[in-house]
């Protein structure tokens, strides 16, 4: 196969912490190809190499054949190599065609050609098939959209290498349908895509071969039409994972005792009517497709968001209409957010800081705050997320995108609260650690805890919950006891088809 990208000998040395270690393999033109690897195996690293963000600190990139090397990612994107990243620069006030220019005006005199910019804007879009406007507002936009406006500036700036990092995890299921329609137009043109994710339906759906990362080092690089899940998940993780969520242990709940009680809550978010009941034990799942507002209901539940009618009972005692996120953690309910990255944690804390965050007390010595306690609750907490580096030293921004959201599942697991939100769990975390943090629900359910689990991935839903709630748009849809569960229902529910 011919080489299009190399990467040769790379190795990537943060202070005190090695990243990527002698890494050598290649990328066909346009072919899709995966990067696999649990959390921290230096998939980001690689790929912030090749786009210039930083330097390797040994070895060489080739493309075409010829090294290259990108002072920074400007200069990569100039020679054709662009980015579809979560956290890329749109800014909201500015409108698509503002946005998709940025760094790239095309000038009329001194001033900006406005109306050139929208059409050659719009004409992008209507390529891709989009259905929003030029002249609209980025703010606005749902992030499959705002994802859309990047892989329209990748175009327009004539791409030749497009890397996706993680693209599908705030996409709905037809904006991922959308996606993975734009990616095989891409390749049909010669385009050559690099694609990072921990979900294996969509490696095999649009990629064609991966190559797999495991700590930092290279393991080989497979063809997916040959290869099964049991291989590439063997590589990754090199040992024996449950690829499966599922109860281990028999279901904890106990039936007559209610924890949390919420009663026609309603909300300015658009949800309306909200009534359920979380019992002692129980792993209730929260299914629903994107935008059913699962989210804005746990939100409004912890004091998050306000609502404006309807009433939540902890332990049979009501929590007060006008709530804050203080005053319900010290009641002891935890919300573990979706947006961890930016409700998480504390940019210039450490490990250990980050995670003692919502228990400070339990680290009080008389009156001050003992960091040894801090360190070892970490180190505890830490090994059973999984964390990687599990260092109570190590700052958790510089932390792989899946290992800083352990810490965040880490700090609420440091916590007293008996009632658990966990609102996607799992996103952006790797198959080995999937199943840790599945055992620990477990554990979790078996002290005598509930955990309410929002979740839009069906088998997590299905293999963990002992009840599965349905919402559609705001209401609720559907209750299926764990001997109903059946995925068909479970859509429908959630699509808001006829029931039979
Ligand atoms: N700026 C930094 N300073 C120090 N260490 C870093 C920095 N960026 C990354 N690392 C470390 O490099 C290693 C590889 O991180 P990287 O982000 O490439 O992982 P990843 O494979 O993308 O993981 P994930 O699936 O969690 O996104 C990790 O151990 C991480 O802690
Ligand atoms: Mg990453």
């Amino acid at each position: 196969m011919e080489k299009y990208i190399e990467f040769q000998n790379i190795t990537k040395i943060f202070p005190g912490q090695k990243a990527l270690s002698d890494v050598s393999f290649s990328v066909a033109k346009g072919e899709v190809h995966a990067l696999l690897g649990e959390n921290g195996a230096g998939k980001s690293t690689l790929l912030n190499i090749l786009h210039g963000m930083f330097p390797a600190t040994e070895g060489k990139v080739f493309i075409e054949g010829k090294e290259v090397k990108f002072k920074n990612a400007l200069d990569a994107i100039e020679f054709g190599i662009a980015k579809v990243h979560q956290e890329i620069n749109i800014i909201p006030e500015l409108t698509v065609a503002q946005n998709m220019m940025l760094g790239g005006e095309p000038q009329k005199g001194v001033l900006l050609d406005r109306k050139k910019m929208e059409q050659e804007t719009q004409a992008l879009l209507d390529r891709l098939g989009c259905d929003f406007k030029a002249s609209d507002k980025v703010g606005l936009l749902s992030a499959g959209k705002k994802q859309m406006i990047q892989i329209a500036k990748a175009l327009y700036l004539n791409a030749r290498v497009i890397s996706f990092d993680e693209p599908t995890s705030s996409l709905s299921n037809a904006e991922v349908k959308t996606l993975f329609g734009i990616i095989r137009e891409l390749k049909e043109q010669g385009i050559t895509i690099l694609y990072i994710s921990h979900k294996m339906d969509e490696i095999f759906e649009i990629c064609d071969r991966a190559s797999i990362l495991r700590d930092g080092t290279y393991i080989t690089t497979l063809d997916l039409k040959e290869s099964t899940e049991e291989e590439l998940v063997q590589n990754m993780v090199g040992r024996d994972v449950s690829m499966f969520a599922q109860r281990l242990k028999p279901s904890c709940r106990d039936n007559n005792t209610v924890v949390l009680k919420v009663d026609n809550l309603t909300g300015p978010a658009g949800f309306e009517n909200i009534s359920f009941e979380l019992h002692k034990g129980e792993i209730l799942g929260f299914f629903g497709l994107v935008g059913a507002m699962r989210t804005e209901v746990m939100r409004a539940i912890f004091g998050a968001d306000p609502t404006t009618g309807g009433m939540v009972y902890y332990n049979g005692e009501a929590l007060p209409e006008k709530r804050t996120p203080n005053m319900v953690v010290k009641r002891g309910i935890g919300l573990v957010s979706e947006n961890r990255k930016e409700e998480g944690f504390v940019k210039n804390f450490d490990n250990a800081d980050n995670i003692a965050l919502a228990s400070l007390k339990k680290y009080m010595k008389g009156m001050f705050v003992n960091r040894k306690m801090k360190e070892d609750n970490s180190n505890k907490v830490g090994e059973t997320v999984g964390l990687h580096p599990n260092d109570p030293e190590f700052l958790t921004v510089s932390l792989s995108g899946g290992n800083a959201q352990k810490v965040i599942l880490a700090k609420w697991l440091s916590t007293d609260a008996d009632i658990l939100i966990l609102d996607e769990p799992t996103k952006g975390i790797d198959i080995g650690a999937k199943a840790e943090i599945y055992k620990l629900m477990e554990e979790i359910v078996a002290s005598g805890k509930s955990i309410i689990m929002v979740s839009s991935e069906m088998t997590e839903v299905v293999g963990m919950s002992d009840r599965i709630l349905v919402m559609r748009e705001g209401h609720m849809a559907g209750e299926l006891e764990r001997d109903e569960f059946e995925e068909e229902r479970i859509i429908t529910y959630a699509v808001g088809g006829s029931q039979s």
